[in-house]
């Protein structure tokens, strides 16, 4: 059924394709977090995967609401099984910055997406998202350069897990 009160089908569709990602990336961080909480001394950075993985879930939840209240349906998604396990602390890190940085791309890929399409309304909903991706590049980034500092010195994988609680906010 097509009338003109109906959401954008293909804003609709690349939303749902956010919610799929934003989804993955919840799921993502949860199996990192479950990772970190075996290994000895990261509570801290257990903390802070745990706690992403819930703000992954808040992004998605936005969309679902958002599609849902523009007329459209939010299709709650099929995932796949995220990596497990990791060799060391700096892979999962460098793995979460890659996953961000995929999110940013798909998010300005809507944002454009939006644009061509003249949906304004989609296009001030997402700049929320395009904030929110500068922040966690951002701070996946400084992870990143610390722990290739840090390299196999204990005592500053210590410091990484204490002060990362804090960076977290
Ligand atoms: Fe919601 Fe970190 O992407």
């Amino acid at each position: 059924m097509e009338n003109h009160h109906m959401f954008n089908k293909k804003i609709a569709d690349a939303l749902n394709k956010q919610i799929l990602m934003e989804a993955q990336s919840s799921q993502a961080y949860l199996a990192m977090g479950s990772w970190a909480e075996i290994q000895p001394g990261l509570k801290g950075v257990t903390a802070f995967f745990f706690k992403h993985s819930d703000e992954e879930r808040m992004h998605m939840l936005k969309l679902i609401h958002f599609v849902n209240e523009r007329g459209g349906f939010a299709v709650v998604p099929e995932l796949k099984q995220p990596n497990l396990t990791f060799v060391s602390l700096k892979k999962a890190f460098e793995e979460l910055l890659n996953h961000e940085l995929a999110v940013s791309a798909s998010i300005n890929d809507l944002v454009e997406l939006a644009l061509a399409q003249k949906d304004y309304a989609t296009h001030n909903f997402l700049q929320w998202y395009v904030m929110e991706q500068m922040e966690e590049e951002k701070l996946a980034r400084e992870c990143n350069e610390k722990l290739e500092m840090i390299g196999d010195d204990r005592s500053g994988l210590y410091l990484f897990d204490r002060d990362i609680v804090a960076a977290g906010r």
